[in-house]
């Protein structure tokens, strides 16, 4: 397991927001060797690293920024709304090199066309609201955003809009219909934001830690990006670690480390590992089978789920799977956004058996009627928010299953003595 360090070899720098620190370690170098070869070039070049989003689905940033087509008014956004529980490296990224994320987003936008860069930033996070404003200044003054870009003629303008506080407006749709002052809705594609996303214009969607990527290729070379990593998904990437784990944090490693190794870097499970979830609240809870389980988009499609925002939360056997199962489905409950009705009364109907199963009430015939609940809502559901919710159901059940059916029939048996 090699120990490169890119985004966290930045964010050793004492002040994250000297401007001086960054350039001095490297910072901007790849603006400049992107501004000396042409858009079209630009793009091929992140193609050949073959980057993909860091955002959860994983699509290929490279073809993402061709696709945009039509008017010349276009638009960047920088999704920095981070909602996923156990979900903690873009904040990380922000916090501790914040130019990392500009100059990112610049390089992109002279590839793309784009004018005008927005970062939509978590509601939770108003001391990164306050933190990237002052580094888009810095930028500016030196001349790294703005008008005329190192004497260019390209120019580009950065503005920061604080989230409401939704998880779903982390969906692009909802996040640009947010951005135009809508209520946070998702929306349909076709088409999609890249040819008609923000007021109607194409508008380019990354994520933060993909845009925290792109200077490495235009420093580095799209080769050495593409030599680190797993086949079909290189690079490196942030994994965001917590629960029973000694040391829970941001670590950076190559795509396709295993959860095992991970563990061993964040210093080691306390206590004997029950189980893992994987990808966020929306992913599967794995049983101990995923410690060989190498983490990157087609090993964990292969194991039945998603690599997601690279998020591991490690539970030992202290846990109650019960008590796992009514936290996730109050937390779809709280977080849907109401649009469409297969997922407003799903979710709550969900939350209501989960909560009454581990207050210890809950009756056998729930187990079944909870997995119904999630077929409909997985055929039925507008947005991949209601349609994901089977994954960490499922595997609950799947894999627990039998310790909540003992701990219904235990809190009955409890209950009829009691009487
Ligand atoms: C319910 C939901 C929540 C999401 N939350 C985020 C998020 O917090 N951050 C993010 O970058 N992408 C999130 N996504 C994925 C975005 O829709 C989009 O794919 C991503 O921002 C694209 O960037 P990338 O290509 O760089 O990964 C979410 C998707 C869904 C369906
Ligand atoms: S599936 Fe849920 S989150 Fe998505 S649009 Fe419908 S109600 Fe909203």
């Amino acid at each position: 397991m090699s120990n490169i360090q890119y985004i966290t070899g930045f964010a050793t720098l004492e002040n994250p927001l000297d401007i001086d620190s960054f350039v001095a370690k490297g910072g901007f170098s790849g603006l400049h060797s992107a501004l000396a070869k042409t858009p079209a070039e630009v793009i091929s070049e992140v193609k050949r690293s073959g980057l993909r989003g860091r955002g959860g689905a994983g699509f290929p940033t490279g073809l993402k920024w061709e696709s945009v087509a039509g008017d010349d008014e276009r638009y960047l956004v920088c999704n920095a709304d981070e909602g996923e529980p156990g979900t903690f490296k873009d904040r990380f990224v922000l916090e501790h090199a914040p130019f990392l994320v500009l100059e990112g987003m610049a390089i992109a936008a002279y590839a793309t066309g784009a004018q005008t860069g927005y970062v939509y930033v978590r509601g939770e996070y108003p001391h990164v609201v306050a933190s990237l404003s002052s580094a888009i200044a810095s930028a500016v003054k030196a001349g790294y955003l703005g008008e005329h870009i190192l004497g260019s003629n390209f120019s580009f303008n950065v503005e920061v809009r604080k989230g409401g506080g939704s998880y779903v407006v982390g969906d692009e749709t909802a996040l640009l219909n947010s951005l135009m002052g809508n209520r946070g809705y998702p929306f349909l594609k076709p088409p999609f934001p890249t040819e008609k996303g923000l007021w109607g214009k194409p508008t380019i969607v990354n994520n933060v830690e993909t845009l925290a990527y792109v200077p490495y290729i235009f420093t580095h070379g799209a080769e050495a990006f593409a030599s680190i990593g797993s086949s079909g998904s290189p690079g490196l990437k942030l994994f965001s670690i917590s629960g029973h784990i000694a040391h829970p944090g941001v670590y950076e490693f190559p795509m396709g480390t295993t959860v095992r190794e991970l563990a061993a870097a964040a210093g080691g499970i306390l206590g004997n590992l029950k189980a893992v979830q994987i990808g966020g609240t929306a992913g599967p809870i794995f049983d101990t089978a995923a410690l060989d389980y190498p983490l990157d988009f087609a090993s964990m499609r292969k194991a039945g789920g998603a690599l997601g925002s690279g998020a591991l939360v490690f539970m030992n056997t202290t846990v109650n799977m019960a008590h796992v199962l009514e936290v996730t489905m109050r937390f779809f409950a709280e977080e849907s956004c109401g649009q469409c009705f297969p997922c407003r009364y799903g979710t709550r109907q969900l939350a209501f058996m989960a909560n009454k199963i581990a207050s210890g009430q809950g009756r056998l015939e729930y187990l079944d009627l909870m997995r119904d609940t999630t077929h409909v809502m997985v055929g039925a559901s507008f947005c991949p928010f209601g349609q994901s919710i089977a994954f960490p159901l499922e595997s609950l059940l799947d894999r627990f299953g039998d310790e909540i059916v003992s701990f219904i029939k235990q809190q009955e048996f409890l209950k009829e003595a009691a009487v």
